[in-house]
């Protein structure tokens, strides 16, 4: 639930990142920590359009006056989070690099980073270390900002340079970076070919966006077409798992943060998001007008399988007595 706003407390800059504005209801235990709090109620589901907008800011990248963030979810001990942030046209940036991993998915505008344009569904993964820029928002833009940790952007070794978009792209700190090969400047959507899914029922596909070869986190896009239905059962997974929805709507049985064992039924709808930890079950679902969503894992994911009840085994007993009952009355 997002509640009684203290735009005071309210904060996305360097290592203070707090979100005090999320009343989620947990029952949890105070010192259970789990990095992230789970984000998964009616409110987040149906849209986080409405979630309190807080200043952008980050050292030598950007400053409030161009950037506003929605604060999705957050560890707010590491700055890692998921942002909903709007960028003015007209912001620049010159070259550096982040201290730590981040992803960009930019739903609407233009965002120039060096030599590439991400503009409506393109993907980045900026490894730390990597140089990237000059930046540019060439018009207003809206995306989807998940840092790995609160972001800190070092410009000196880059302050000499003339800023175009080669002396990023050829410099030596991205030419011989150890992790080169996993840098993404610019996925588009569009662009990309359906893949079948690991674990859903036909009628769903995936783009997949990045990978970890080593853990198995992923990052991936899931279209459903209309009337996709996933079955008569729910699943829990040994990973984190978050879904931001670009359009459509997903129906089912969700597993809130205030309740998180007894599912409830509710209609996630564009702009619709949860965060929930690992081995919280959820379903089962399925979509009217088909949905695409932005999905991503922290770890390889794996499912377990629960028999929605009631099931259509009859395995539910006070039913299965009734239908019995009834038999030996014929
Ligand atoms: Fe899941």
């Amino acid at each position: 639930m997002v509640k009684g706003l203290d735009k005071n407390s309210m904060s996305s800059q360097n290592s203070n990142i707090s979100i005090p504005h999320i009343q989620n209801g947990l029952r949890a235990n105070k010192s259970t920590s789990i990095g992230r709090q789970h984000i998964e109620s009616e409110e987040s589901l149906n849209s986080v359009l409405k979630f309190p907008m807080v200043p952008f800011e980050i050292e030598n990248f950007i400053t409030s006056k161009h950037g506003t963030a929605q604060i999705l979810s957050a560890d707010e001990s590491t700055g890692e989070s998921t942002q909903r942030v709007t960028l003015k046209k007209g912001w620049s940036a010159p070259i550096g690099h982040f201290n730590t991993d981040i992803e960009i998915f930019v739903l609407t505008g233009k965002l120039r980073q060096g030599g590439f344009l991400l503009r409506n569904l393109s993907y980045s993964f900026l490894p730390a270390g990597i140089p990237s820029g000059p930046w540019v928002a060439e018009e207003d833009t809206v995306l989807l900002w998940m840092p790995d940790a609160t972001p800190t952007y070092k410009t000196k070794d880059y302050a000499s340079l003339k800023q175009i978009p080669e002396n990023s792209a050829y410099h030596v700190k991205m030419q011989h970076h150890e992790r080169m090969a996993e840098y993404l400047p610019a996925q588009e959507l569009h662009a990309m070919k359906w893949e079948s899914t690991t674990f859903l029922p036909p009628g769903s596909a995936r783009k997949s966006l990045y990978t970890n070869q080593k853990t198995g986190r992923a990052t991936w896009v899931l279209g459903l077409v209309p009337m996709w239905i996933e079955g008569n059962f729910y699943a829990g997974h040994p990973s984190i798992e978050e879904a931001y929805v670009i359009r459509g709507d997903v129906q089912g049985h969700w597993s809130m943060s205030d309740d998180p064992f007894n599912r409830r039924y509710a209609i996630m709808g564009k702009d619709g998001y949860y965060w929930r930890p690992a081995h919280i079950p959820h379903g089962p679902f399925w979509t009217e007008s088909g949905s695409l969503l932005l999905f991503r894992t922290k770890n390889r994911l794996d499912c377990y399988w629960m028999l929605h009840n009631p099931d259509i085994t009859q395995q539910d007993q006070a039913r299965f007595q009734a239908a019995h009952g009834k038999d030996n009355s014929v």
